[in-house]
């Protein structure tokens, strides 16, 4: 597992038994992880029994402000009675990152009754303290520290993933997957999410991501059942044409051709089709329907789970979205999307919060979205 394209994962308390063992399970699979204490030495000291254990370089220890300033990601994992003190410690650090709290609030010597502070929530409160620059999520606290450690123990609890942002929650629900639990977050995009074409809303136009074809030209499961899906709201008359959007970086690979030759063939005119041919990823997809092609308002067509970073990076990029889920079968390559999407969501995340890159872009294609070609203006 490769560990460079994800984010740096910091723990602070990570010496302790819960961020030990979280620590423990995210270094195993695969991310960079930074153990934080309030000394350097012994943090360097928890980071090498990580070390000793997985047999390889995954960890390394530094001083809390340290190690928050370095990570992209930073679990709060210390006793609620020091959880202000630690994030007043390392809030400079903090800024455009997102915070994990893990904290209960347990105030001995009655360890066994939950004490809200001041009548909201432990996690609602450092939120306020930091501001929106810091994405606050609340998560993990109902998983005990037992048997993190055992990375053979199945850990049968849900995590609850608290969010006021759906992505953060996203982003964190793929980091828990990853070390083997079951996650939910509560979602914003409820009501925006369709199963079915015909309870989607009129919009211009719909956008299909491309998801692979084979030399045949036959469409991947994945990519056919998205076709379906747009030609069904195309024939239905909620949209006025399809932007097909995919990957040509080779001659001989043309996916939005490959896509078009799919919809002329289930009778949706060539006018109402618009190819774009440097559709590589989601985010250059969704920044060039708005830069190249003018889109303001668009239903995303793709599979459920990738739905949620699609919607996400559009409303990051300014457009108005709707989603209708394409999926009509189970995917042989199910796992794979789901892996895959954990570290896809990783990295739209940095992109747009923190470096928002420029894709491949060109002279602005105007599309007349307003009508479809049978309708006389
Ligand atoms: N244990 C569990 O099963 C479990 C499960 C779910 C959630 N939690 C929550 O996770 C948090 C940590 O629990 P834990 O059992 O891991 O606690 P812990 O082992 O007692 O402490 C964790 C770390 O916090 C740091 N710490 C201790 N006292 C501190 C203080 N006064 N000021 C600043 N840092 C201090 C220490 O790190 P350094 O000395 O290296 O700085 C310590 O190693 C708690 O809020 C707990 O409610 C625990």
């Amino acid at each position: 597992m490769q560990s460079d394209s994800r984010p740096v994962i910091a723990v602070l308390g990570g010496s302790g038994k819960e961020g030990s063992g979280l620590a423990f399970r995210w270094a195993h699979a695969g991310y960079p992880v930074i153990i934080g204490s309030r000394t350097a030495e012994k943090a360097e000291q928890a980071a090498k029994e990580i070390n000793d254990a997985l047999g390889r370089p995954a960890a390394r220890g530094l001083d809390n402000p340290a190690a928050a300033a370095a990570a992209t990601i930073v679990v709060l994992t210390v006793p609620f009675a020091a959880q202000r003190k630690t994030v007043e410690e390392v809030r400079p650090a903090l800024t455009g990152k997102i915070l994990i709290d893990v904290t209960v609030p347990l105030v001995p010597p009655k360890v066994s009754r939950v004490q809200l502070p001041g009548g909201r929530s432990a996690v609602e409160a450092i939120q306020e303290l930091l501001g929106p620059e810091v994405k606050v999520v609340s998560a993990f606290q109902n998983i005990s520290a037992h048997h993190l450690k055992d990375l053979d123990y199945v850990i049968e609890c849900e995590v609850l993933v608290c969010s006021d942002d759906r992505a953060t929650g996203d982003l964190v629900v793929g980091m828990a997957k990853e070390i083997g639990l079951r996650a939910w977050v509560e979602g914003t995009y409820r009501g925006r999410v369709y199963s079915q074409a015909a309870a989607v809303p009129s919009q211009p136009l719909a956008i299909v991501f491309g998801a692979g074809y084979w030399p045949s030209g036959r469409l991947s499961d994945a990519l056919a059942d998205r076709m379906e899906a747009a030609i069904a709201l195309y024939e239905a008359g909620t949209v006025n044409k399809l932007l097909l959007t995919g990957d040509n970086r080779f001659a001989d690979y043309n996916e939005p051709a490959a896509m078009a030759a799919y919809a002329e063939e289930r009778g949706v005119p060539r006018e109402d089709l618009v190819l774009d041919y440097a559709g590589r990823r989601t985010y250059d997809s969704c920044y060039r329907a708005r830069a190249i092609f003018g889109v303001e308002r668009a239903v995303l067509v793709t599979q459920d789970f990738h739905l949620p970073r699609a919607l996400y990076t559009c409303d990051r990029l300014g457009l108005e979205v709707v989603g209708l889920a394409a999926d009509r079968q189970a995917y042989v390559r199910a796992a794979w999307y789901d892996l895959r999407e954990v570290m896809a969501l990783a990295r739209a995340w940095l992109d747009l919060e923190l470096l928002t890159p420029e894709p491949v872009l060109g002279d602005p294609i105007p599309v007349d979205w307003s009508r479809r070609s049978d309708q006389v203006p």
